[in-house]
């Protein structure tokens, strides 16, 4: 529905909702198959298991269903209240055809319109920043964000670089007006096209057609520079965190959690020393998940929604392909 413009006008998110297959690749799957073991991932990554979308003709569009459909239902709104749906991904289930419209004609929002965000592993960061400023101008009532990423339609299973880390998952908030005083805070986002290279996948897009030789030389697959895309990712992650932190002068006391993308748990653990947090106070699903790309940080408040409580100050940081980055600083609205 659409209202009047209003400078005084918060946004909250007032549901989450999420959702991640059943089924599973664990590190004792990957050491049958590739030189590696349990030990070196958990200690190089933290992650032990990432969930897996099977069945042929599923696509990111069902993670995302099941994740709208868990908003839907624990916030008991009437799809046809949703003005707009947005889904923030990178594993689209088609090429020319954005997957939020299918998933909001899937969900009944017959009253929406809907877009996908691409932003990689920052999409649900740049996508909260594109329905927060929808429900601040006053224009829309109820936007429905989704992170979802199939990831496993773009890893190379023989490659351990890359097979190791990724997942499949989505998680979903609805953003609305807020009924109180907490709601988005504050952001802060960067992107640098510089480092494109270093994680992408390079075939299908308009630069290099999925041809033959393509296919052949996999270029569908993801690709990434594993030691620079770690530097980086620790780098900016921390300083954008610090950034949001400092400039809302926050202590580490003031934060109940830092909600950081789930990539790698030594860049999380770094991102948490630069603003001095307690341990206890990182927020961390990666052992079950893996990197579930844009998925990652409405997993994390999905998995600990209960540990959340009205007024609660959270810092979300995110780095990703691009490159893209950024941090945010949000009170939670609901108990
Ligand atoms: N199992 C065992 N050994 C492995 C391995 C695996 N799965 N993957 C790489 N190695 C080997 C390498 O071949 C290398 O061997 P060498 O020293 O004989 O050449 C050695 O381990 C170190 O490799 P390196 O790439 O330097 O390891 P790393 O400590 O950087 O960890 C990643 C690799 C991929 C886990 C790490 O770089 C990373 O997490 N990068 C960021 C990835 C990411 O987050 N991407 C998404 C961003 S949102």
């Amino acid at each position: 529905m659409k209202g009047n413009s209003s400078k005084n006008i918060k946004a909250a998110i007032t549901a989450v909702g999420g959702f991640v297959p059943n089924d599973f690749i664990s590190n004792q799957d990957l050491e049958k198959v590739l030189d590696t073991t349990d030990e070196w991932i958990t200690t190089r990554t933290g992650i032990k298991k990432r969930r897996i979308l099977k069945g042929q003709g599923k696509g990111t569009s069902y993670l995302a269903i099941k994740a709208a459909e868990d908003v839907i239902t624990k916030r008991n709104i009437d799809p046809d209240t949703i003005d707009l749906v947005i889904v923030a991904t990178i594993t689209p289930d088609y090429k020319g055809a954005a997957t939020a419209p299918s998933v909001a004609s899937a969900i009944k929002a017959n009253n929406a319109y809907a877009f996908d965000l691409s932003a990689a592993c920052s999409g649900f960061l740049y996508g909260m920043s594109t329905a927060t400023s929808y429900i601040e101008s006053g224009r829309y009532k109820k936007v429905l964000l989704i992170g979802a990423d199939k990831m496993s339609s773009v890893v190379d299973y023989t490659r351990r670089e890359t097979s190791i880390l990724f997942g499949d998952g989505a998680g979903a908030v609805l953003v609305e007006p807020s009924k109180n005083e907490f709601g988005w805070e504050d952001e802060y986002l960067r992107s640098d096209g510089i480092g494109a290279e270093w994680l992408m996948v390079k075939g299908g897009g308009s630069m290099y057609p999925m041809t033959q030789e393509a296919l052949d030389s996999g270029w569908h697959y993801i690709t990434q520079d594993g030691k620079t895309v770690f530097k980086a990712a620790v780098s900016e992650m921390a300083s954008a965190t610090e950034e949001i932190v400092n400039r809302n002068n926050l202590n580490p006391e003031d934060i109940k959690f830092l909600m950081p993308h789930q990539a790698n748990k030594r860049i999380i653990d770094a991102a948490a020393e630069k603003i001095n947090l307690d341990k206890n106070k990182v927020l961390m699903n990666i052992s079950e998940y893996g990197n579930t790309t844009a998925a990652t940080i409405p997993l994390l408040m999905f998995d600990y929604e209960s540990k959340l409580s009205k007024g609660d100050k959270l810092i979300l940081t995110a780095f990703g392909a691009g490159l893209t980055w950024g941090a945010a600083y949000l009170t939670w609205a609901y108990d």
